[in-house]
């Protein structure tokens, strides 16, 4: 099987990419990135020569860039993550969010119709729980939640999935979405909460919480997250859309007070300096309150299960980012710097 893979050099891309292309010899995966500043070919050293990758540098907000990686690589398969994904930036900035989120799904779609003139093509769209909008203190989202999006990056993922659900009415197109709550694990940018905290702790820098850090997020290690997009592609239904988490809601605060205490035992600070690095800073607007995701769907018709808690999975995770330091300095570019000096001071 030709399968392309967008978004495959961004945090959850380049996990799928990793687990995949040395597991999957006989398929050959195509990674079409434009290289935005949430990319690092650096993610992909392990598979980078591997004889089936293949990375193909291209804006899915260009058609005929897009168009021409259909006709020279005939996917069978489009594994969808290429997307803006910040809900800070989409806040400060939502231009890029509307361009590569909603038309840029639009043109793959597009692409996927003309070439896939026999139908036989499926299309898995990434997305996310944020599109069913805010929770309160009880209840879950599960795939027949109503659309309620919050902010741009919410409402424009909101519009991938409706787009990518039109297909499959109007044009027949085989498609599938996932739906997963917030995930966390090696390679993830770290203006996202968890290696943010992480590096700032190590770095001695103030740990800037929103608000009271009483927001809720269910958290999932990206393995299982990866592990759950291949069986909805391998087992799923056409037409189907599978909620995806972890069943593990934590409240910001304490996810910040765990990550002090695992830094402090992994690198000798105490835990009590690095929770006096705790700064609490001016919420962020619109802020969802908690989001929590029933799963049933897919561990009953799919039996998928996550294998990691969330003491393994953080535990893991921090080492990681304490272990591969080269990593972290390819990431902090002028423009890493730039927009975190930027949007991430004064907060107070
Ligand atoms: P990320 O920001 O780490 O990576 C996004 C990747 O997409 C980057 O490599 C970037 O270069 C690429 N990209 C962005 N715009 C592009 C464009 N116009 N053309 C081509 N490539 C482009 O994102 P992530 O956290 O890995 O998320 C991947 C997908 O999973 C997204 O669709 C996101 O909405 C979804 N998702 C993320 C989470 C999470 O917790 N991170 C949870 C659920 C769903
Ligand atoms: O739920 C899935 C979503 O999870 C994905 O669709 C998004 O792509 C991904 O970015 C993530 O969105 P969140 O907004 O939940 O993640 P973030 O890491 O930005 O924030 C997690 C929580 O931590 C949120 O309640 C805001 C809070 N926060 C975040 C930052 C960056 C802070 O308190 N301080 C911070 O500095």
């Amino acid at each position: 099987m030709k399968i392309l893979v967008t978004g495959g050099a961004g945090f959850i891309g380049a996990n799928f990419l990793n687990l995949l292309v040395p597991r999957h010899p006989e398929h050959v995966f195509v990674n079409l990135d434009t290289l935005t500043y949430a990319a690092n070919l650096g993610s992909l050293e392990g598979i980078a020569k591997a004889d089936n990758y293949r990375l193909e540098v291209v804006d899915i907000v260009d058609f005929e860039a897009v168009d021409g990686v259909f006709t020279k690589h005939q996917p069978d398969l489009v594994v969808h993550f290429a997307a803006e994904s910040h809900v800070d930036r989409s806040i400060s900035g939502p231009r890029a969010f509307i361009k590569s989120n909603i038309e840029g799904t639009f043109n793959l779609l597009e692409a996927a119709r003309k070439h896939w003139s026999d139908g036989k093509g499926l299309f898995h769209h990434v997305s996310t729980d944020e599109v069913y909008g805010s929770l309160g203190d009880t209840g879950m989202f599960v795939e027949t939640t109503r659309y309620d999006p919050s902010s741009p990056y919410s409402a424009s993922k909101a519009a991938s999935d409706h787009l990518v659900r039109s297909y499959a009415r109007t044009f027949g197109m085989r498609t599938r979405i996932t739906n997963c709550s917030n995930n966390y694990g090696p390679l993830q940018f770290p203006e996202k909460l968890i290696p943010l905290m992480v590096l700032n702790a190590v770095d001695g820098k103030p740990l800037p919480v929103y608000g009271e850090g009483l927001n809720v997020r269910d958290w999932l290690y990206v393995g299982d997250h990866c592990e759950a997009i291949w069986k909805v592609i391998g087992e799923g239904a056409d037409g189907e859309t599978y909620n995806i988490g972890g069943n593990n809601e934590v409240r910001n605060i304490d996810v910040v007070t765990e990550i002090c205490s695992i830094v402090a035992d992994l690198t000798g600070k105490t835990k009590g300096e690095l929770e006096g690095l705790i700064t609490y800073v001016k919420d962020r607007p619109g802020h969802d309150l908690r989001y929590a995701i029933d799963a049933t769907k897919i561990r009953n018709e799919l039996s998928w299960e996550p294998t990691e808690t969330f003491e393994t999975g953080l535990r893991k995770t921090i080492k990681w980012y304490l272990d591969n330091p080269a990593w972290i300095e390819q990431v902090r570019t002028g423009e890493y710097r730039n927009w975190i000096e930027k949007n991430y001071q004064d907060r107070g």
